[in-house]
């Protein structure tokens, strides 16, 4: 069979998702006729038309402004259940997603009626679709230490809903090491811990998530190929990469994805994984990502199979749990 249809009969797994990146302009601008919120483009069509980045901030200042609309609990669901019915389609049989709850009760959204929508909708996909999941909580790491224990004493009363907690937005000028306290109170509480680093940031970064922030894996990590030792580490503990090659094309992370790292990763023995980050924004879901990465790099259908299998061995699903979906 073609590696088209390969990809997609090939269950997968999702680890490197930000349900707000989910959002189509479709939705958009239904949920904002509805909210009474005004969009500063005057269509779907000029709001495509403005998606495109030539850096992460670039990208996370539409993010943001796109997420404006979003006020209701009913909202979140409607998001929600719109990437799962997408995936459910990929053969995405499992996933676990990033929401920024800073980016919603800034604006003075509770964080009760984010976490409620968001989570009756992954409930739903699960009887519905029978995909399982996990929730990461993800505090923004341009605002400060104050704000992200804020959030994580929000998130509190959420625990048995939440598995993790995760760091993302702008990376440069703002090392995991600001959140070491943070991070700290979070692994105290029993959550698990993942950050975004090397996406933008140096190596540097990665070690701090590694060794101030415990992590259980990186998102991104795209720079950890700059220092060897580092590598060697990540191998060592077969430390989980979460890439994202559409993601890392439109912003510019890499000129082109025949440039993409993913292959010499492998080659390396690292533990990567294909992911799709934002895929609304950045043009495709989990099998374009699968595809655009096996076109450009010519992929066999054994790389494609070890990327999947990754996927499951990088989930924080129990063993017996990983041995019933690969
Ligand atoms: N990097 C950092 N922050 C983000 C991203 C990303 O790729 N997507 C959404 N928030
Ligand atoms: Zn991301």
């Amino acid at each position: 069979i073609s590696i088209k249809k390969f990809i997609e009969g090939i269950p997968k797994a999702e680890l490197h998702l930000h349900i707000e990146g989910t959002f189509e302009p479709e939705l958009m601008f239904e949920i904002a006729k509805r909210n009474n919120k005004i969009i500063s483009h005057a269509s779907i069509d000029e709001l495509r038309k403005a998606y495109s980045f030539n850096n992460l901030q670039e990208f996370l200042d539409i993010y943001y402004a796109g997420a404006n609309v979003l006020i209701n609990e009913q909202d979140f669901y409607d998001l929600t259940w719109a990437y799962l019915t997408k995936v459910h389609e990929q053969n995405v049989v499992h996933v676990e997603i990033f929401f920024d709850p800073q980016t919603h009760t800034d604006r003075g959204i509770s964080f009760d009626t984010v976490i409620r929508g968001i989570h009756k909708a992954l409930e739903d996909g699960k009887k519905q679709f029978g995909i399982s999941f996990k929730l990461i909580m993800s505090f923004l790491r341009h605002l400060d230490e104050a704000s992200a224990f804020t959030t994580l004493e929000q998130a509190l009363p959420y625990k048995n809903w939440i598995s993790g907690v995760g760091l993302d937005s702008s990376e440069i000028g703002n090392p995991p090491s600001k959140f070491e306290r943070v991070f700290e109170k979070a692994r105290e509480e029993g959550f698990l811990t993942v950050a975004h680093a090397g996406e933008e940031g140096p190596a540097e970064y990665i070690w701090e998530a590694l060794d101030l922030l415990k992590i259980t894996r990186i998102d991104h990590g795209n720079r950890c190929l700059d220092d060897n030792s580092l590598v060697q580490k990540l191998v060592e503990l077969q430390i989980p990469l979460t890439l994202c090659p559409l993601s890392n094309l439109e912003l510019k992370v890499v000129k082109d994805l025949k440039d993409h790292p993913i292959v010499t990763m492998m080659n390396r023995g690292l533990l990567v994984t294909v992911n799709s980050d934002d895929p609304a924004y950045f043009g495709g879901y989990m099998n374009e990502n699968y595809q655009s990465i096996a076109d450009a790099l010519q992929l066999s259908k054994k790389q494609i199979t070890e990327l999947a299998k990754n996927s499951f061995s990088a989930s924080w699903l129990t063993d017996k749990e990983k041995e019933n979906r690969i």
